[in-house]
Order: C-alpha cells, then sequence, then structure tokens
C-alpha cells in the first residue's frame, strides 16, 4: 500500500502534485470568459443562499486545519474583501464570538471528526437557531471527508478531493484545504467584483503552475534535504519565522517537526521576534525563515539578519537564484519563483521534507508519531 514509500507520509506528500491538480480541475472553469458577466472563474457549486450579502467569515478548526484557515483569513480578506476571524474549536466552544449578522462559519478538518471542530460547529447552529435571518447561522465545512459527521451537520461542503490520508502528520490534506481556501476566496472575489478579472486570470494561472512546480520541488529537493537533515541528529530546538500569508506556514512546519520528530519547535510571525523568543537564541537554535518575494520580502530577510546576529544557524526558504537570500542564510531550501500569493502551497514543501526526513534519520515511527491519532474524538 506504500507503494514503494518507507512510510505513508512520504508517500502522501509526493501525492500533493496530483491533489492539488485534481481540486483545482474540479473547481476551475476552464471556459471562464473575463468580458462574460455570465461566465464565472470558479464553480464550488454552493448554494446561492450561503455567501449571500456576506458580511463577515467565522472559520473554525484545530491543529493543521487551524493553519489552513489562518492562510484562508489572509486570501478572504485580501481577495475578496471580507473580515474574517479563525478561531481554536476548542476555544470557541466555550467564549463563541459574539454574534454578527450574515456570517458564513466555516468548519475545517481532515477527518471530518474532530470533536471539538464539530461541537463548535454545532453550538453556532444551536445558538443562532430562533434569531432574524440576518443572524441564522449558515455553516459551511472544508474536508476531504465528504461521508463524514462533519458533512451531515453543515449546509453544505466544499470536498477538496485528497481522499484518506494515512500518515497522522497532515501533509496533502493540508494543501487541498489551501486550494480549497483559494477557490472559495476567487469565487467571492468575483462574486463581489473585489478584484479585476485580469488579476483573477493571473491567479488562476499561477494556481495552474502549482502541480509543476511542487514536482520540480520533490525532484531536486527530496535528497538534499535527506542528507541535510542528517546534520541535526543532535538538535533539540528549532524556530520557524515567516511573515503575511507564509506566517501559518512557519506555524505548520514546527508543528510537523514537533509532532513527528519531537524536537522542540516554535512558529513565530518573523517581525515578533525581537519582542521575546529571540532570547532562545544561540548556535544550538537552528532558524528557519520563510523569506519569498513580495511585500514582506525585505522584512523577513532583515529579522533573519537579527537572528544571525545571535549566531542562529539560519536556514532560507526562498525563490531559487536569489544571490540576496544567498548572502544572508548559511543553508537554502530553495523552491521555483512564483507570486507570493500563491507561495504557502510550495514552501510547506520543504518543511515537510524537512521533517520527515529529521524524524525518519532518528528511526522514529512517522506515521503513528507517540501520543497523537489520526482522528480526535474526544473533547
Ligand atoms: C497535524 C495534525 C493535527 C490535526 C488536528 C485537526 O499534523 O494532524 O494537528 O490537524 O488534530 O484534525 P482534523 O483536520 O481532522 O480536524
Amino acid at each position: 500500500e506504500k507503494q514503494g514509500y518507507r512510510h505513508f507520509m512520504l508517500k502522501e506528500i509526493y501525492e500533493q502534485p496530483g491533489v492539488v491538480r485534481t481540486c483545482l480541475e474540479a473547481y476551475l472553469n476552464s471556459d471562464w470568459q473575463p468580458d462574460d458577466p455570465a461566465s464565472r472563474p470558479v464553480d464550488l457549486g454552493l448554494p446561492v443562499a450561503l455567501l449571500d450579502n456576506l458580511e463577515h467569515v467565522q472559520i473554525l478548526a484545530c491543529g493543521t486545519s487551524w493553519h489552513a484557515s489562518l492562510v484562508g483569513k489572509y486570501l478572504l480578506e485580501q481577495l475578496a474583501g471580507i473580515p474574517t476571524v479563525v478561531q481554536y474549536a476548542s476555544e470557541a466552544r466555550y467564549a463563541p464570538t459574539p454574534l454578527t449578522p450574515n456570517t458564513l462559519t466555516i468548519g475545517v478538518t481532515q477527518s471530518g471528526e474532530t470533536a471539538d471542530t464539530l461541537a463548535a460547529l454545532d453550538l453556532e447552529r444551536e445558538r443562532r437557531r430562533d434569531l432574524a435571518p440576518t443572524l441564522q447561522a449558515r455553516l459551511l465545512g472544508i474536508t476531504n471527508r465528504p461521508e463524514s459527521s462533519l458533512a451531515q451537520l453543515v449546509d453544505t461542503i466544499i470536498d477538496t478531493r485528497a481522499g484518506i490520508e494515512i500518515g497522522v502528520a497532515a501533509t496533502k490534506t493540508f494543501v487541498a484545504q489551501l486550494v480549497g481556501f483559494y477557490c472559495l476566496a476567487l469565487d467571492l472575489a468575483w462574486q463581489r467584483q473585489a478584484l479585476s478579472g485580469d488579476r483573477i486570470a493571473r491567479i488562476l494561472a499561477g494556481l495552474r503552475h502549482l502541480p509543476g512546480q511542487i514536482e520540480l520541488v520533490l525532484e531536486c529537493q527530496e535528497r538534499y534535504i535527506e542528507d541535510f537533515a542528517h546534520g541535526f541528529n543532535k538538535t533539540q530546538d528549532f524556530i520557524f519565522l515567516g511573515r503575511g500569508i507564509n506566517f501559518p506556514i512557519a506555524l505548520e512546519g514546527a508543528l510537523k517537526l514537533k509532532e513527528i520528530s519531537y524536537i522542540h519547535a516554535e512558529g513565530y510571525p518573523a517581525g515578533e521576534m525581537k519582542h521575546g523568543p529571540i532570547a532562545l537564541l544561540d548556535e544550538r537554535v537552528p532558524v528557519v525563515a520563510i523569506a519569498m518575494p513580495g511585500v514582506v520580502y525585505e522584512k523577513v530577510l532583515s529579522n533573519a539578519q537579527e537572528a544571525k546576529a545571535r549566531d542562529a544557524r539560519l536556514i532560507g526558504v526562498t525563490v531559487a537564484n536569489d544571490s540576496h537570500a544567498a548572502e544572508i542564510f548559511d543553508d537554502l531550501l530553495p523552491v521555483p519563483e512564483l507570486e507570493e500569493l500563491l507561495s504557502p502551497i510550495l514552501t510547506v514543501v520543504p518543511l515537510q521534507l524537512l521533517a520527515y526526513h529529521i524524524a525518519a534519520r532518528r528511526g522514529l515511527d512517522v506515521d503513528q508519531p507517540r501520543n497523537l491519532a489520526k482522528s480526535v474524538t474526544v473533547e
């Protein structure tokens, strides 16, 4: 079943180009005519009433799905212009956000069975049940499990088509959730005329390049990262930094590493480092910074230099052939050049490989890490 891969996690990392392709094929309209208002760029098949007059979005999730939701918030706010909050489902259950009118509540879960996420969605439905129409619940799920309890609970789902994931550490289901959010944000941006047809067309073209670009990272980087991972046999702490749309990827890189390798790792927004965590740095703590050309590029590089001044070993996830970055970083995990807005789907891949190879090298049970389960069905 592992088809020659040592672990399901590695197999699922390699499935990501296909997963992204399948999801895009399902929802992007290849016949879209930007000049024809009757034709739409993305068709998620969602009921009109679900997205009509939307004023707010609230996203509920846990773990890696919560990280995908943070990218989703960035997209919904920056592309579609809709104020969005993201909450840990386990927190929202006991401190629900005040009711706002015309709010779409989105539950994001790979298993479709996470108890906290289901309970937080159920609470949202119950507390809005008998209110005025503008306050009533509108519930959407994003999942790869259309047969799950989540799908029973919400009005409708976006099926990310990633299929079942076996490795406990989420990989392909995470990138599929991201693709789901790109589709939703672009559909809303188009419906609300928040972006020009040209801009939407450019983003769609960028999305269609992603599967080939992920393949390139896997082909060119996996061997290198496997060797590179040998250098961290004794490492006990890691810091991951990112900003903007790649801040959640720093969180995800840290989570992947800690859950399968048991190394302490923290993800931080790069600009926050000087407000505390910089005190942790010395030559024993490697710092991985995601520095993709775009609005926060120079800022991340200068935050990375602050870490270097404390003797940290600096590892950069950045575009290939970036001479500026090459001067600053001790080691590079390069990815193909692409628009910053689309980069999370690519920048997460070397971080997944790094976590995988560090854990595999330590001889750990990558697919079944201690204390973790694929579905967390208890509170
Ligand atoms: C991380 C991981 C967990 C899950 C979390 C939510 O690799 O697997 O953090 O992301 O338990 O699970 P789902 O998405 O099934 O709700």
